[in-house]
């Protein structure tokens, strides 16, 4: 079974390839499927613009495909940068433009979750959606050089999402969680088709 994963993100494929690979599942990025789509990602949650993206990829290619819509939610800052997570800063400067923000914010206050939506939409064009969310608290500097975004900021039981090695990431991250439901579904409905 092929799966299209709609980005050409490479650590969100390693991500799903890692949690997929045992149901036998080859995750494709779109540049493997031959097309090129960058929907504009307007909706107003992770979840619409899941949708979005799992949608633009699904016209052009009749393979089932996965979505997923990830950003950094910061309690001291009602919920910023959320679904602006990517458009918050230029790419390089997202953590700096963060610890800036909160320069103010005193530990027990620095709480903060990363979400994700992520979409299936499978052979038979039916849309899910699925969340996962993983709870922290944003550093004051940076620590570790794993991962991407805002992993150097983010501390999961204390330790930065950048210092964790990806395996470790993907057992407690939040697209870990997401995907594993998308997993758990296939699972349920390869065994129902049997
Ligand atoms: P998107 O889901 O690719 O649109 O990601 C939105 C933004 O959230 C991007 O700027 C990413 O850097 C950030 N982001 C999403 N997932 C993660 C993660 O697992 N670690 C760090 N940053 C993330």
């Amino acid at each position: 079974m092929k799966i299209i994963l709609a980005t050409n993100n490479a650590n969100k494929l390693r991500e799903a390839r890692e949690i997929f690979s045992p149901l036998g599942i080859d995750i494709l990025s779109q540049k493997d499927a031959g097309i090129s789509v960058n929907p504009e990602e307007n909706g107003k949650t992770f979840a619409e613009n899941a949708l979005i993206k799992a949608r633009a990829v699904h016209e052009l290619v009749k393979l089932p495909v996965i979505a997923d819509d990830s950003g950094l939610c910061v309690d001291a800052l009602d919920g910023a940068p959320g679904v602006y997570s990517a458009r918050y800063a230029p790419e390089n400067l997202l953590c700096e433009t963060l610890l800036q923000n909160m320069q103010n914010v005193p530990d027990g206050e620095r709480t903060a979750k990363f979400v994700t939506a992520a979409v299936l939409i499978d052979e038979n064009g039916k849309e899910l959606c699925f969340e996962g969310v993983c709870s922290g608290t944003i550093a004051h500097e940076r620590k570790g050089t794993n991962g991407f975004g805002y992993d150097p900021i983010f501390l999961y039981e204390n330790v930065s999402f950048a210092e964790l090695d990806p395996e470790q990431k993907n057992a407690v991250s939040h697209r870990g969680k997401a995907f594993r439901k998308i997993y758990d579904y296939l699972t349920q409905t390869l065994q129902e088709g049997n």
